[in-house]
Parts: structure tokens; C-alpha cells; sequence
């Protein structure tokens, strides 16, 4: 019922969804299980902003995960578990059992105080408890905010203090790849500065010693041992939030996303069935981590609530060597395949030997997210991964957008080498001009906005609604718009150009140039410093930074190490710099504005074009940030 069938189908609902957006989402909303259905199905400003959805609506996502799905699908399997060990006996969770878990941890949240509305930080591997923690605080209406367990102490202490969290659930280390990591010990040095937290709930996963500060810290399975498996769902308006998810922006400091539970749970599902084409019986995989909005919404929400099969990896692509992939996919006869550009093009630079093992003909459906996909990636990976008889989903999308707005549906509409294609029913994107004028027809090229509300939607930043409004709907006049450039081609296809302000995509994770330059001025000898991003082969784009320090007899080698320490404990290895050159100054405006275009043109090794430098502050400068990039 809720899924688009044909071509036909998808022409006939997207122009439903554009003239009757309200008809069009009740009837998608409906097929929901509703403790008390809503009184209106949207009411909207993008000025404030302010945006209601299924106002009035009372639900539990959980109860449409389980109470919804058990009947037919009780013993069906919910979440298979890879282990970052081939060797290691994979588990298999179905929906009864992922139930039990999810009420009885539920049961121990609240015995140690957790309610509804208080905040609780997930910092964890991937292994199935970690979507338990996360439907667990759904159930009783406590708002979960995952953190990347990559991310460091100093990065974890500022998220638990920005939402004034009162526990952190994590596990004692974590296994990836070759390593095996510390988790706690993570933990127990952020715990040092945060001011809210009062409990901290740790799974024991790969038994390394850990130190439990007695009163505040427990082991996960003492706090399970007694709990009862049976938990009422927290009925929830449509608008209490559901998580919140910290990403970058332009300033030097993350936001919290807010989503909440009502539109978010109706778009999840309705993206993820639509896009994937999920069939019952279909085994799903999608490799992101559940610290981003890949893992919330297309490991955990989308596909439960499709009562789907999800695969969940604990390891890393290239572990124990770079046929993992395919040896996962063809061990749980994996039908569709999620993935990010980068890790397609880091397999891809080992050739098609890893591949020669595997058949890889469960396959049905291929998918892309997170970056732009470059033509000979997506070849690469339609060609020997889907064999070349899989449609390949290019799907774009935000954390701030909580589901896939542009991209192909699976088998439905057409797929075009690095296009994501078509806006999803219900989506109304739209490319603007420097003043914000909509740019219609084919063959146009300018910035990316959405005209109109949609579900999952972000709904503010947490704690500060005045920045939600400055970061997406300052910047043109009654518009939400995405940060990113893009074209309309001349078949009417949406091609994404990327990041059209200050914020870089490195892998695939998103970071904030001034987070990334706020991290490096915390070094002692750091003056000045201007992060910029650059073309990388297989990260996308890597990060270039240009420091000026204080170099006082030390050399340049040192220091530049030292840089990416700082970096490494202040944000994570995820923000380490690829290239550091230390320079004696910035180029600079009269009004002391840097000049990152003439940056970003030395770090992409093109100075052919740098324009008119005469104006600059110190023009002379950019002769010798030239000869210290080796130009
Ligand atoms: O620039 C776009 C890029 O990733 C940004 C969003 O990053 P994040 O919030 O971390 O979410 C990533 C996963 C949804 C976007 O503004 N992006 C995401 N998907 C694509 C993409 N760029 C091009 N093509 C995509 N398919």
C-alpha cells in the first residue's frame, strides 16, 4: 500500500503529493498505529520557523515496531549481527526477542531514574545493543543522542553538556579492524568535565579491564538481571522530540539536531520501503555507523518499522582483508546493499581480486550515500558489485532532513551515473539563484532549497532555535535550504555539486572548517590557522589546513605532528588534517576577512586562476604559501 510501483505510480503520487500534500500524508500516516490520530496534518512557517506535523497525534514508535509488527512477525528475524571477527558466530535477533530486550532494558533505564523528556548520551559499537539502548529511550520517552564512538573525550563532553544528558550508555572497548579500543576509558575522561550525567550504563564487549566508579557506573547485565520484559509504551505527542544528533555546521561548534517522533516515523518507513523496494523476506544491509543519521534512520527506524531484516557490522570493509564486504553479503544472502562512496573507492583501489571468492547474486538493489558519487565509482560498483543488473540508488539526503529526499526509486525510476536523480513523493525541492529566485526548467545549475515542509524534517537545534533558523531558513526568504549546490540536468535529473558553504565532507562525515580550525588554535604555539577542503581520491575531499605558529625552535615535522594530536583529542581521528603547512601569514582582506578561494586553489594545486591578489591585505603572502605547497 505504501509503496510506488511503476513509473506511472511514481508520476501519479508525486504530483498527488505536490496539488494535496495533506491528503497525500494521511493516507501515508494512516497505515500507522495511532494511540489517538491527529487533528491536522501540517501546520507550517519557515520563517521562525516553525513546523507541526500530524499535530496532536499521540504514538510509540516502538509500539509500531513491535506491538504493530508482532503479530506476523514475531519470530521473523529483526536484526542480524555481524562481529568485527569473521570467526566470531554472527546472532540473530528477531522481533520477539529484539522486544524482550528492548522492554526489559527499557525497565532498567527507569530504575535508575531516566524519564520521559531527560536526555541520554548512546556511545557505542556496533553491536545490536546499541540499537537496544536506542528503542529502549524511545519506549519511555527519554531522547536518545548517539555520539560516533570515533569521536574523542573532549568531543563527547561537549555533547553530553550542550543537552545536559543524565546518563551515557557505552560498553566497556570496542573492536575494529586490527584494534581494539578503550570506550570507557573515553568515557570516564570526558565524565571529568561534564556537569549533568549522573549514571553511566557499560556492555561488556571485548573484557578488557575497565574502572567502575561505584554509584554511578553499572554493567549492563546487572542492570538487566532483574528487570521485568515487560514495559507499557510512553505515548508521545507527534511532536516530542525522538533524538537529537549533533552534526557540523559553519560555525566552530555542533548543533543538536532535533528530530521528533510522529513525522519522523512516518517518512523513515515510507523512504526507506520506497527506495529500497524491501520486499518480506529480504535480508537489508546498510554499512553506516549508528552515530549518524544513516544508522538512525536506515539501520534502526526505517527498516524495524518495515518489519525488515537489518544487518548490523561491528568491523571495517578491509578487515581481515578487503573481500569483506562481498563475504558478508553472500554469508546472510544479502539483498540490498548501502553503502558510502568512499568505502566503494578504497575497495575499489584493491582491484577485483577480493571480489573473485564471492557471487554476490543475492543482490537486488545497490545504494550510495553520504558524499557525491564520481561516474567511474559508480560504474565500478554498478558493474562488479551489482553486476551490473541491480539499479544503484544515489540517495541524497541531510542529518537535518532525517530521511532520503532525491533519488532514484529502486527498479521504479530511472538511475543515472552519479545523479541522485528524482525528488521522493512528498519532497519539493528547488534550485535557487544568488537572490534566491527559483531557477525552473532543464539544464540550470545553482543552489539546493526545499519549498515546502515534509515529515522528518529538522525542527530545531537543541537548545538555541534562533541558530536552526540562521543555519536553514535565513538564508533565503521562506526557504529551508540544504547547503549544498546542485544542477538540473537536461532530462529534468538532480545532480548534487556539493557543499556550498564552509563545511567540508570528508569520507563522507561532515565537519565544520571552524571546527576543525578551533581545534587546531587550541595548540599552545598555533597563531592563526585557515582549514580548507581539497579534492582526495578516495576520502572525497580531505582536509587541507594552513597554520601559522609560533615556531619557537622547534621543527616544522614536530610540530605538525603535534597539530594532528591536538586535533585527534580534540574532535577524533575522523578530523585529523591530511596536509599541514605552516605558513607566516593568511591571505587577507583590507577588512581582515581571509581569502579561502586563493586556500582552496593552492590545495588543489590549480594557480593558474587565483584572480586578482593586489587588494589583499599582504598580497605577498600568497607567492610563498605557493613555493611552501611545492607549486
Ligand atoms: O553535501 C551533502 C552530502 O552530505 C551532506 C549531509 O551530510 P550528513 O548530514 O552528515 O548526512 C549524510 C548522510 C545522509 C549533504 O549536505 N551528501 C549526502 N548524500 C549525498 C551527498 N552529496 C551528494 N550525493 C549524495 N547522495
Amino acid at each position: 500500500m505504501l509503496k510506488v510501483q511503476s513509473l506511472g505510480g511514481y508520476i501519479h503520487e508525486y504530483q498527488k503529493s505536490v496539488t494535496q500534500p495533506e491528503i497525500f500524508w494521511d493516507r501515508i500516516a494512516e497505515s500507522f498505529h495511532w494511540k489517538k490520530k491527529w487533528d491536522k496534518t501540517v501546520e507550517w512557517e519557515f520563517k521562525t520557523p516553525d513546523v507541526k506535523w500530524f499535530v496532536n497525534g499521540k504514538l510509540n514508535i516502538t509500539e509500531n515496531i513491535f506491538e504493530r509488527n508482532l503479530f506476523t512477525l514475531g519470530d521473523a528475524p529483526a536484526i542480524i549481527w555481524e562481529a568485527n571477527e569473521p570467526g566470531e558466530a554472527s546472532v540473530t535477533l528477531t522481533y520477539n526477542a529484539l522486544f524482550e530486550k528492548v522492554c526489559t532494558f527499557a525497565n532498567a533505564l527507569k530504575a535508575k531514574g531516566i524519564k520521559k523528556g531527560d536526555r541520554v548520551i548512546i556511545y557505542m559499537p556496533m553491536v545490536p545493543e546499541a540499537a537496544v539502548a536506542m528503542l529502549a529511550c524511545a519506549r519511555i520517552g527519554a531522547i536518545h543522542s548517539v555520539v560516533f564512538a570515533g569521536f574523542s573525550s573532549s568531543a563527547l563532553a561537549d555533547r553530553c553538556n550542550d543537552c545536559q544528558a543524565k546518563m551515557v550508555i557505552t560498553s566497556d572497548g570496542n573492536f575494529r579492524g586490527t584494534k581494539s579500543i578503550p570506550v570507557k576509558a573515553v568515557v570516564d575522561e570526558a565524565l571529568e568535565t561534564t556537569t549533568s550525567i549522573e549514571s553511566v550504563i557499560v556492555l561488556e564487549r571485548t573484557k578488557i579491564d575497565v574502572s567502575l566508579k561505584e554509584g554511578r557506573d553499572f554493567w549492563w547485565h546487572d542492570v538487566v538481571a532483574n528487570a521485568s520484559s515487560e514495559c507499557p509504551a510512553e505515548i508521545m505527542d507527534s511532536e516530542d522530540p525522538l533524538f537529537i544528533l549533533y552534526t557540523s555546521g559553519s560555525t566552530g561548534k555542533p548543533k543538536g539536531v532535533v528530530h521528533t517522533c510522529g513525522g519522523y516515523m512516518v517518512y523513515t518507513q515510507y523512504s526507506f520501503l520506497n527506495v529500497f523496494q524491501y520486499a518480506p523476506g529480504d535480508v537489508y544491509w546498510c554499512t553506516a555507523d549508528v552515530g549518524w543519521i544513516t544508522g538512525h534512520s536506515y539501520i534502526v527506524y526505517g527498516p524495524l518499522l518495515s518489519g525488515a531484516t537489518t544487518l548490523m557490522f561491528e568491523g571495517v570493509p578491509t578487515y581481515p582483508n578487503a573481500g569483506r564486504f562481498w563475504e558478508v553479503i553472500d554469508k546472510h544472502k544479502v539483498n540490498q546493499f548501502y553503502t558510502a562512496p568512499t568505502a566503494i573507492r578504497a575497495l575499489q583501489a584493491f582491484g577485483l581480486e577480493p571480489l573473485e571468492p564471492y557471487k554476490l547474486d543475492s543482490l537486488k538493489v545497490i545504494g550510495s550515500v553520504g558524499e557525491p558519487i564520481n561516474e567511474e565509482a559508480w560504474h565500478w560498483y554498478h558493474t562488479h558489485i551489482g553486476k551490473g543488473n541491480c539499479p544503484l540508488v544515489d540517495t541524497w539526503w541531510q542529518t537535518e532532513t532525517g530521511g532520503i529526499m532525491v533519488s532514484a526509486l529502486a527498479g521504479i525510476t530511472p538511475n543515472k551515473p552519479a545523479h541522485a536523480s528524482l525528488p521522493l513523493p512528498g519532497i519539493q525541492p528547488i534550485i535557487v539563484d544568488p537572490d534566491g529566485n527559483e531557477i525552473t526548467g532543464n539544464n540550470v545549475q545553482g543552489n539546493l532549497c526545499i519549498k515546502y515542509p515534509w515529515p522528518s524534517m529538522i525542527r530545531t537545534t537543541y537548545g538555541d532555535h534562533d541558530r536552526c533558523k540562521q543555519e536553514y531558513f535565513s538564508t533565503y526568504e521562506g526557504l529551508y535550504f540544504t547547503g549544498d549546490g546542485a544542477k538540473r540536468d537536461h532530462d529534468g535529473y538532480i545532480r548534487i555539486l556539493g557543499r556550498v558553504d564552509d563545511v567540508i565532507n570528508v569520507s563522507g562525515h561532515r565537519m565544520g572548517t571552524a571546527e576543525v580550525e578551533n581545534a587546531i588554535n587550541e595548540h599552545p604555539l598555533v597563531v592563526e590557522s585557515a582549514v580548507v577542503g581539497y579534492p582526495h581520491d578516495i576520502k572525497g575531499q580531505g582536509i587541507y589546513a594552513y597554520v601559522i605558529c609560533d615556531m619557537e625552535n622547534r621543527s616544522e615535522a614536530s610540530l605538525v605532528n603535534e597539530i594532528r594530536q591536538t586535533v585527534t583529542q580534540i574532535i577524533g581521528p575522523i578530523a585529523k588534517p591530511d596536509a599541514i603547512q605552516i605558513v607566516s601569514g593568511l591571505p587577507k582582506t583590507r577588512s581582515g576577512k581571509i581569502m579561502r578561494r586563493i586556500l582552496r586553489k593552492v590545495a588543489e594545486k590549480d594557480i593558474s586562476n587565483l584572480g586578482d591578489t593586489s587588494t589583499l591585505l599582504n598580497p605577498d603572502v600568497v607567492d610563498e604559501i605557493i613555493k611552501g605547497a611545492g607549486l
